[in-house]
């Protein structure tokens, strides 16, 4: 366990001492780990962000599986690193403990060894939430192989793209995943996935369900039949700290989604450091992060940052509303969770089914509860902290991206204030800054504009794989210090307040997806001509997606094609990113120069249509009107909860 900060003086003390001396102070976390060599003297961290360039614990050398096992294995060899709480409440869950994963992580390293897999190679997982998903993690990690864990809800097409983008070797999935009353075929997905990819060799298929699955001889393996006959000691591969560790697939503006790398050294210290002073996780305490290991959550405060610190963290394998809604309650109660860590959208989808669902929960347990992945709105926030924080747990309102890590703006649990809505203070080492759009600081409280980040962090993004210059214009070309493609306040107080996202980015119940990637699914169906995706404001999911197509019409039915549509955009991204609303328009509005005038779709979409602004130096301010007209031929189940 690492040193917490205990009080408020004590954040202060810290902060002002990371930012004047971040070297000493990043040193003074990282020494707590297990280096199998120490980084050079006075290199902590070497960065230029106009490459962007950055490295920390320069030559440093370590294995962060040994951080979790090796370093802990004797102190808390016994205690449950995971427990794991099936999709069915009456299936019997899982608790397994640092000895036994440590045991699980080791046969599976040789495993993979003996599938060929090398130091550097990458592996997708796709699979659902179980513990041999996260085995298969810690395991590449061991191995100083590079894993890089699609969202087992994303299509063939997606998870083809991402194969091909990082020429994966060995593919770990498994026969099926229960999610709710549904069971999805998974490994199905892949063999269609593998169709449109070379680079695979093995498909190792984990059995869940039972479904029957097709292996194909000489390429795909069955999880027990390698795992069973392996060895269960395992040396791991010695790596240094810039290393990659994984890769991660994001959206952003562009139509191809990125992969974020991060490396091994900086991202062990700051996820594990992040993870104990956020929560304040004190030795025995039980804590659950509700997310999937297919996002960055799930890698850093389900896997990583809980496991380095020997917390014991709960695995969930189903949804909120499954059996009944008040699930997420029971499992509260089942475990004595002390923390709890979710979504915005979730807490708005409960909410939704009123007191009922909760109220037979008593959640004595919870000492800290917190929210990601989107800006929390007010009433959420109150819910939130009245109905299942009763009142007396902090809310950590954590931000954070893909592309960090970990988390950078939140409060610390009982220690510095929190305020609804607010994602509050920078954690030590964190330096944010505001400017405006020619990148001038805003210096003081009480402003707005783009939220920076001007000093290196050791979980911050390495490259965008394959693509080195993507990563400097997307992050570090606009302003030559971090971009977060967020938009912020600091009030009066110097708390910060996520606004939401400046670029072509929509986050619908915290995935975040490019409007651009969106339309090139569109655009796949033969009938469209053009389209343009926009997001709207939702009651439950904080944004949604609203699509205005140009469609060739060819006989059918509005209501026929734009199911197709959103079918198509369905299987080509996966059901996450299918648009609530397709409207079917003559054109779009466009300026002289062809650019789409998406701030007058985004007034159009909400009724909110008395003030468009001059449109009269469109190309065609003629079509504006028909939209308008025919926003009335969406049917009424699809407006936008919140129509003015
Ligand atoms: C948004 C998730 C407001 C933000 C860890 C960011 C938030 C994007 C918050 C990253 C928060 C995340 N308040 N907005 N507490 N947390 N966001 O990469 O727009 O999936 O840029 O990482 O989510 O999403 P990502």
């Amino acid at each position: 366990m690492l040193a917490k900060i205990t009080n408020l003086y004590d954040y202060i003390q810290k902060y002002h001492n990371s930012i004047q001396h971040p070297e000493d102070f990043w040193a003074g976390i990282a020494e707590q780990f297990f280096w199998r060599k120490k980084w050079d003297k006075n290199k902590v961290v070497e960065w230029d962000f106009d490459g962007p360039d950055v490295k920390w614990f320069v030559n440093g050398k370590l294995n962060i599986t040994e951080n979790i096992f090796e370093r802990n294995l004797y102190t808390h060899g016994n205690k449950t690193a995971i427990i794991w709480e099936p999709n069915d409440p009456n299936e019997k869950g899982r608790r397994i403990s640092y000895k036994e994963l440590y045991e699980m992580v080791c046969k599976f390293s040789n495993a993979l060894e003996q599938q060929g897999v090398k130091k550097g190679d990458r592996i997708i997982i796709y699979m659902p939430m179980i513990p041999e998903a996260a085995v298969a993690m810690l395991a590449c990690a061991r191995v100083g192989a590079v894993h890089s864990v699609v969202f087992a809800g994303f299509s063939a097409a997606s998870l083809a793209d991402r194969i091909n983008d990082c020429k994966a070797k060995v593919v770990i999935t498994s026969d099926g995943n229960f999610r709710g009353s549904k069971s999805i075929p998974v490994k199905f997905v892949v063999d269609e996935a593998l169709d449109f990819t070379e680079s695979v060799e093995t498909v190792i298929v984990c059995k869940r369900t039972g479904d029957n699955v097709n292996m194909v001889s000489g390429r795909d393996i069955w999880w027990n039949d390698i795992v069973d006959p392996a060895g269960s000691k395992h040396e791991a591969a010695e790596m240094d700290s810039e290393d990659m560790l994984f890769i991660l697939y994001t959206s952003g503006s562009t139509g191809k989604p990125k992969g974020v790398v991060h490396s091994c050294g900086g991202y062990m210290v700051y996820t594990a450091y992040s993870f104990c002073n956020v929560f304040q996780y004190s030795a025995d305490d039980i804590y659950w992060c509700t997310a999937d290991i297919g996002w960055i959550t799930g890698h850093s405060y389900i896997i990583y940052g809980p496991l380095l610190v020997g917390a014991t963290t709960v695995m969930f394998e189903g949804i909120p509303t499954y059996p009944h809604p008040g699930r997420f309650w029971e499992i509260v109660d089942k475990y004595n969770v002390n923390q709890f860590y979710t979504a915005p959208t979730a807490i708005r989808a409960l909410q939704a089914y009123g007191q009922e669902p909760i109220k037979s929960f008593v959640m004595e347990s919870l000492k800290v509860i917190g929210t990601v992945g989107e800006p929390i709105n007010e009433e959420a926030w109150h819910w939130y902290h009245a109905h299942v924080g009763k009142g007396k747990c902090p809310i950590v309102d954590t931000w954070w991206q893909t592309e960090t890590g970990g988390i950078l703006i939140s409060p610390i649990a009982g220690i510095t204030p929190t305020k609804p809505s607010y994602a509050t203070l920078p954690l030590p080492g964190i330096q944010p800054v505001i400017v405006d759009k020619d990148g001038n600081e805003l210096k003081g409280n009480s402003v707005e504009g783009n939220l920076c980040i001007k000093y290196p962090w050791p979980a911050m993004i390495r490259t965008t794989y394959g693509d080195h210059d993507r990563c400097r214009e997307t992050y570090f070309s606009k302003y030559g210090i971090y971009f977060t493609g967020d938009s912020a306040r600091r009030d009066e107080d110097g708390y910060y307040r996520i606004m939401g996202r400046v670029d072509d980015v929509i986050n619908v119940s915290g995935h975040r997806m490019g409007t651009a990637e969106i339309e090139n699914a569109i655009n796949e169906h033969p009938r469209v001509v053009e389209s343009a995706v926009i997001g709207f404001p939702h009651d439950i999911k904080g944004e949604a997606i609203y699509a205005f197509t140009i469609c060739d019409m060819d006989g059918r039915t509005r209501r026929n094609l734009t199911n197709e549509i959103k079918a198509t955009v369905g299987k080509i991204i996966g059901p996450i990113a299918k648009p609530d609303i397709v409207q079917i328009v003559p054109g779009l509005p466009k300026t002289r120069s062809g650019k789409i005038m998406r701030r007058i779709l985004k007034k159009i979409a909400v009724d909110d249509t008395d003030d468009l602004g001059d449109i009269s130096t469109l190309l065609n301010p003629e079509v504006v009107q028909e939209i308008i007209d025919e926003r009335e031929l969406v049917s009424d189940d699809n407006r936008p909860l919140d129509k003015k």
